[in-house]
C-alpha cells in the first residue's frame, strides 16, 4: 500500500514571513494527516520554513538545485547546500524550468542522481505539452521523460524517487484532467517503470497529479487506483486550501 504524499509547489511566491504564517496556520489543520505533506518552497524561504516545521509533520523541500556539488556556478545551489540546512525533498525538471531555464531529460538524470547521493527524496516532474497530447503522443513523451530521468538508477533509488505528472496544459490554468486521463498517464508511468526495473518496484513508487488541482477535484483525482498524491500549485499558497486537500479523504461529495 502506498502512502500518499501531497506536495505544495509554492513556485516564485511568499516572502518569509508569509511562509512563518502559513506553515503555523497549516500546522494544526495537518496534524493528523494520514499522507506525507511536503512544501517545496523559495531558496529563501527554506531556512524559516525548516524552523517553523520543525517538531510538525511538515516537511520541507527546494524546487530545484544544481547537479554539480559545488563550483563556480554562480547564482546556483547545491544538493549539499540544501541537506546541509535539514531539507528533505526536491522537485527536479518542473516544466516551467524545462520551459524557462533550458531543462534537458539529460540533465534532469544528473540532478536525480545528485539528489540521491545527498539523500534527498527527488519529485520529477513530467508532463506533456496540449500539441503533444493533440497529436496523440502524450504517453510517448511522458514514459520517455521518466525513462531518461530514471536512467542508471538501482532499484532502491527508483522505489524512492516520486514522479509528478502534471500535465503542461494543466497547469495554472483552471483546467483540470479527467480522473480517467490522470490515471491512465499515470499508469502507463507505472507500466513503464515495470517493463525497466520490475513489478515490485513499480508498485512501490509514488506518482503524484499536478495541474489545477484544488480542493474541489482532490478527492475524485486521489481516490483514482494510480494516482498516489498530487503536487498542488495555487492551492498551496494558503493554508486551509492546502489542508482541505491534505485531508481530502475527510472531504464529503
Ligand atoms: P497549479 O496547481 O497552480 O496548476 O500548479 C501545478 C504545478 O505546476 C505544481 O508543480
Amino acid at each position: 500500500m502506498r502512502r500518499k504524499v501531497i506536495a505544495g509547489n509554492w513556485k516564485m511566491n511568499m516572502l518569509p514571513n508569509e511562509a512563518i504564517s502559513m506553515i503555523t496556520e497549516l500546522t494544526p489543520l495537518v496534524k493528523e494527516a494520514d499522507c506525507e505533506v511536503v512544501l517545496c518552497v523559495p531558496f529563501t524561504d527554506l531556512f524559516y520554513s525548516l524552523l517553523t516545521a520543525q517538531g510538525t509533520n511538515i516537511k520541507i523541500g527546494a524546487q530545484n538545485m544544481h547537479f554539480e556539488s559545488k563550483g563556480a556556478y554562480t547564482g546556483e545551489v547545491s544538493g549539499p547546500m540544501l541537506k546541509s540546512i535539514g531539507v528533505e525533498y526536491v522537485i527536479i525538471g518542473h516544466s516551467e524550468r524545462r520551459q524557462y531555464f533550458n531543462e534537458t531529460d539529460e540533465t534532469v538524470n544528473k540532478k536525480v542522481k545528485t539528489a540521491f547521493a545527498n539523500n534527498l527524496r527527488p519529485i520529477v516532474c513530467v508532463g506533456e505539452s496540449l500539441e503533444q497530447r493533440e497529436a496523440g503522443i502524450a504517453f510517448e513523451v511522458i514514459t520517455e521523460q521518466t525513462e531518461k530521468a530514471l536512467e542508471g538508477l538501482d532499484e532502491n533509488q527508483v522505489q524512492n524517487t516520486i514522479i509528478a505528472y502534471e500535465p503542461i496544459w494543466a497547469i495554472g490554468t483552471g483546467k483540470t484532467a479527467t480522473k480517467e486521463d490522470a490515471n491512465e498517464a499515470c499508469k502507463k508511468i507505472r507500466e513503464k517503470i515495470a517493463k525497466i526495473y520490475g513489478q515490485n518496484t513499480a508498485e512501490r513508487v509514488i506518482i503524484q497529479y499536478g495541474g489545477s488541482m484544488k480542493s474541489e477535484n482532490a478527492k475524485e483525482l486521489l481516490e483514482m487506483s494510480d494516482i498516489d498524491g498530487g503536487l498542488i500549485g495555487g492551492a498551496s499558497l494558503k493554508a486551509d486550501s492546502f489542508a482541505k486537500i491534505v485531508n481530502f479523504n475527510t472531504i464529503h461529495s
